[in-house]
């Protein structure tokens, strides 16, 4: 069966559509020209009209949705452009909505280390006393909140909250309801590693924690049992969708949390991911083409319904 293109098309378990891609973006506040990411060839941080091109570009070639990350020209101890109305990210998708309408299932990453000026994801309680700067889950969870509800005014189909606090789904589901936004999806980051392979991202998106790092909140890479239990949560909290990250180091808890759960199943093939095989394609060490698709159809056939990729609208534009 494996003579022929056609007779392996044929009998090929696993495809890899334009529209089980999501595309993640970057903008970013005060900037004229779009800037490149040294660790990440090919993508830059966006400016509004730049990202209101590359948004058209993914539609057009049938890429499934996008997601946003905005980089604020100022920061603070709590983050507080991630919910003002006029924020950079707000206004970056309202922009794309303008754009793009219903084309594209337009998602918000929902977290606040890319707006806070310690670069941690949530409050801190204050240096010295028993908790010194640790994030502070409650109050985080109402900065999650009311961020939330600025994204959904903005236009996000979908908030996509990525900070690994206890209860974030719950509390981000009751705060969109109560502001009327019931249709507002959430897409929780359930299975969230604490993991060296978002080196490249935190130079994209300027979101490296000042001190310290994520390992009391992101989970321990040697577990997976424990990826089921945040999962099952997150559902009963009202996550409509769930997702994995990193992907390929974690395909077999991809593959698990697919055969446990009846919502659908995204994956993030992250930034050290993309950046692993862009360097040694550009050593001349991979085939870069057909390493990329190789990782993305891995990553399907592991289980993910859609992937999050900076290769979204380049693949897409190649398989379509
Ligand atoms: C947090 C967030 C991170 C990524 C997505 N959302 C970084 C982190 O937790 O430090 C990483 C994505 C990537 O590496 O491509 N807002």
């Amino acid at each position: 069966m494996r003579t022929t293109v056609a007779m392996r098309r044929l009998t090929a378990e696993t495809e890899l559509r334009p529209r089980d891609m999501v595309l993640p973006v970057f903008i970013k506040e005060g900037i004229a020209e779009p800037q490149p990411v040294s660790s990440m060839p090919g993508v830059v941080q966006h400016t509004r009209d730049s990202l209101r091109k590359a948004a058209a570009e993914a539609a057009a070639v049938g890429v499934g949705g996008i997601i946003v990350f905005g980089i604020p020209a100022v920061k603070d101890e709590r983050g507080g452009q991630a919910d003002d109305p006029d924020g950079i990210s707000q206004r970056a998708l309202a922009d794309i909505r303008a754009e793009t309408g219903d084309e594209l299932v337009v998602m918000a990453d929902l977290c606040l280390c890319e707006y806070t000026d310690h670069g941690h994801c949530g409050i801190l309680s204050p240096r010295g006393g028993q908790h010194s700067g640790e994030v502070l889950n409650d109050p985080t969870l109402e900065r999650y909140a009311a961020t939330a509800v600025a994204q959904a005014r903005a236009g996000a189909h979908v908030v996509a909250p990525s900070g690994m606090m206890d209860g974030q789904v719950g509390a981000i589901r009751a705060a969109l309801d109560a502001a009327g936004f019931i249709d507002t999806a959430i897409c929780a980051y359930s299975v969230k590693y604490a993991s060296a392979f978002y080196g490249p991202f935190r130079e994209a998106a300027e979101g490296a924690p000042r001190f310290g790092d994520r390992a009391t909140h992101q989970q321990d890479p040697a577990n997976a049992n424990e990826s089921l239990r945040e999962v099952e949560l997150d559902i009963a909290e009202g996550a409509d969708m769930v997702m994995v990250k990193p992907a390929l180091a974690y395909l077999d808890v991809i593959r698990r949390v697919a055969d446990e759960v009846r919502v659908p199943v995204g994956a993030y093939q992250v930034s050290g991911e993309f950046a692993m095989v862009e360097a040694a394609a550009a050593n001349g060490w991979l085939d870069r083409d057909k390493t990329i698709m190789e990782t993305l159809t891995s990553i399907r056939r592991a289980g993910a319904g859609f992937v999050l990729t900076y290769w979204a609208t380049e693949v897409a534009r190649r398989i379509r």
